[in-house]
């Protein structure tokens, strides 16, 4: 079993589901509401957590009945929450999203996710230290994700850097992660000047797109290679990419190669969208039993 540890964002998730989103000044009559756990960095800790590895998250959350919620749910999902802090000075952070025909908009609010430190990070060092690999994403503060990186780096411990959602982001801090895995609109934000084939050429092995329907593209190092998604009818596609990023983590640590990593994580994201709810839909290794996927290749690793 591998160990990953995952710095990142605990949020909740409101989530409204309606026929259609509403103009500017509009009113419109919705069909649901429904509270549900979120955050890109306890969407991709629990993914992978269902799937088999041993995570450790490191993250912040407000001294609110949310919070507590929100640690109460990791620990359900055997999740290590020694180094999942509460502060008083910040709400839990939260989504607020609106869901219309299966996929969604999402306004984010990171409150305490904020206030991740440098101490945590530090604290946590022999975590880092004894991970197969450590994941992070954009509801983190910069300044935090350059520290962790840095330190993952000059120990030769493996990242995957999640970039969302889009903001830019210095060179020298892609050019010390594992993996990048933006989508394709996060890709256009994060390299506005280079064309899909020219990014995927320049860091190739590393830049991992995800494209929705479209299938996951990277470059081998010789050829670019597209591996495709499993289509399937969505029933919400919140946590798609978290949950592809937490699976294609247990792939990888798991020793299977980044082709065959990114169709175990597609796999994970087909079963995850057919369910409402960013972890709704998260498989166990246990579900994929029987899968074309687990009998030929995982069975094999
Ligand atoms: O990636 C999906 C997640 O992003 C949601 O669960 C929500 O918390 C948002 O921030």
């Amino acid at each position: 079993m591998s160990k990953l540890t995952v710095v990142g964002s605990l949020s909740t998730d409101f989530v409204v589901s309606a026929e259609k989103r509403p103009e500017v000044g509009e009113t419109i009559i919705g069909t649901d509401f429904k509270t549900t756990f979120g955050g890109k960095g306890a969407n991709q800790a629990i993914a992978a957590a269902r799937l088999g590895s041993q995570v450790t998250m490191i993250g912040t959350v407000g001294a609110d009945v949310f919070g507590q919620e929100i640690i109460v749910n990791l620990k359900n999902n055997r999740i290590d929450t020694t180094n999942v802090e509460s502060v008083t000075h910040l709400p839990s952070g939260s989504a607020h999203i609106t869901v219309v025909d299966g996929d969604n908009s999402i306004v984010y609010i990171p409150g305490a996710n904020n206030a991740v430190t440098e101490e945590q990070i530090v604290s946590a060092l022999n975590e880092i230290e004894e991970s197969d690999l450590v994941m992070v994403q954009n509801e983190t503060p910069l300044e935090i994700i350059n520290i962790l990186v840095e330190l993952c780096f000059q120990r030769g411990i493996k990242t995957i850097y999640n970039p969302a959602p889009a903001k830019p982001i210095p060179e020298e801090l892609i050019e010390k992660v594992t993996f990048l895995t933006p989508n394709e609109s996060e890709y256009n934000i994060l390299f506005p000047n280079l064309s899909l084939s020219e990014g995927m050429k320049k860091y190739p092995n590393k830049l991992i797109i995800t494209m929705g329907s479209k299938g996951v593209y990277f470059n081998n190092g010789s050829k670019e290679i597209q591996v495709p998604s499993y289509l399937v009818e969505p029933v919400d596609t919140t946590g798609a990419g978290d949950t592809f990023n937490g699976a294609f983590a247990v792939a990888s640590t798991a020793g299977l190669d980044i082709e065959t990593s990114i169709r175990f994580g597609n796999l994970a994201a087909a079963l995850s969208i057919q369910k409402f709810g960013a972890q709704g839909g998260m498989p166990t290794l246990d579900e994929l039993k029987g899968s074309d996927f687990y009998e030929k290749e995982w069975n094999l690793k």
